[in-house]
């Protein structure tokens, strides 16, 4: 089976690259990836290490895609995934996210290859999800029609076009409207991914804000381990026969969601540092306080539900960090 990963240098992509090759012998894997990514280049050695080759090209640019070989099945990760640059590098943000898509599946088109895109809760409207009561959870019937962020608009874009060009070439899709992802390999940020940064800056002294909703640090997030969401690909990838053209919410879920004072808790713990947390009382237009994923479909039509807890997200990466802290500094702010 010949498989193409977007975005293969990525957290995400680079994980399920190394995951799919040893899981599925017969998989011929290819990343693309432009390494646009602070710390791709980190990822790409890995996967290189792992005999998986990235081409290094722009999938906003269909003449690097075009000349592709044929593949089978296109895992589309590729995608600038922080909320916040799509207010501040817009036509970067629309490129990648929604033109690259486009140009992906005009490819999946000619080659009759199936996808499997890696599409975000933040599709959600940020409104209603103002609204959202705590403890309530969100299903993929929840409102997607009011503002949800230029980045949301890009993932709720894609997600039609992919529908459309499943339609009319009859390819198979599935989409994973993913919540946060975290473990190692993540180079997390303020607005991405802040399970490691917060670990990081833990592990390193280094200082942090509770940023937003009166700086009290309660916002929660549903947190997964990336390694349960490769065992959920791989179902997805054997399956596809079966059960296909469908979109799932993908989660932590209830069990593995958290605010940051709990976080802040847990990597006090493992790291044994105190830092010192500041407080910053407003934050973007496109923040939201509280989002918890509800997993019943994807549980039911896989039997498969995220085995890893909030502890183990937490150790895995504290320990990558430490054996890799040197290398990591400069990737990390
Ligand atoms: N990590 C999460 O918590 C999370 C949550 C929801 C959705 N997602 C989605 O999952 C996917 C992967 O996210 P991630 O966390 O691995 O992000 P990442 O930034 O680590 O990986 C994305 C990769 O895509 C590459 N890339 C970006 N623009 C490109 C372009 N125009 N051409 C070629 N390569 C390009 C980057 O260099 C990077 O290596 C994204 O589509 C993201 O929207 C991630």
């Amino acid at each position: 089976m010949k498989i193409l990963i977007t975005g293969g240098c990525g957290f995400i992509g680079s994980s399920l690259a190394i995951f799919l090759k040893e899981k599925i012998k017969t998989a011929q894997i290819t990343s693309i990836d432009n390494l646009s990514r602070k710390g791709s280049t980190l990822n790409k050695n890995r996967i290189t290490e792992n005999k998986i080759s990235n081409i290094k090209k722009d999938i906003s640019n269909f003449s690097s895609i075009k000349k592709l070989k044929k593949f089978d099945l296109v895992i589309h990760c590729a995608a600038e995934p922080a909320i916040e640059a799509s207010r501040k590098k817009i036509e970067e943000v629309f490129n990648s996210n929604l033109l690259g898509t486009f140009n992906i599946l005009k490819k999946c088109a000619k080659d009759n290859s199936n996808i499997i895109y890696l599409s975000s809760s933040r599709v959600y409207s940020i409104e209603n999800l103002y609204k959202l009561k705590k403890k309530g959870t969100v299903k993929e019937n929840f409102n997607i029609n009011n503002p949800k962020s230029i980045y949301g608009f890009t993932k709720l874009s894609s997600e039609l076009l992919i529908k459309e060009y499943a339609y009319l070439h009859k390819i198979k899709y599935l989409i994973n409207r993913v919540a946060l992802v975290s473990g190692p390999w993540q180079f997390g940020k303020e607005e991405q991914g802040f399970v490691s940064l917060w670990l990081w800056r833990h592990l390193n002294n280094l200082k942090l804000n509770y940023i937003g909703f009166g700086g009290t640090g309660k916002q929660v997030r549903d947190v997964l381990h990336i390694e349960d969401l490769c065992e959920l690909v791989l179902l997805q990838i054997q399956k596809i026969k079966k059960i296909n053209n469908k979109l799932f919410n993908v989660g932590g879920g209830k069990k593995n969601s958290i605010n940051l004072l709990q976080l802040t808790k847990l990597s006090q713990n493992i790291t044994r540092n105190k830092i010192k947390i500041g407080r910053v009382k407003k934050t973007s237009s496109y923040d939201v306080p509280y989002f918890i994923s509800d997993l019943n479909y994807v549980k039911k039509l896989y039997k498969w539900e995220p085995r890893r807890n909030l502890k183990k997200v937490v150790a895995d990466i504290y320990f990558w960090m430490l054996d890799n802290n040197s290398i990591l500094k400069k990737y990390f702010l």
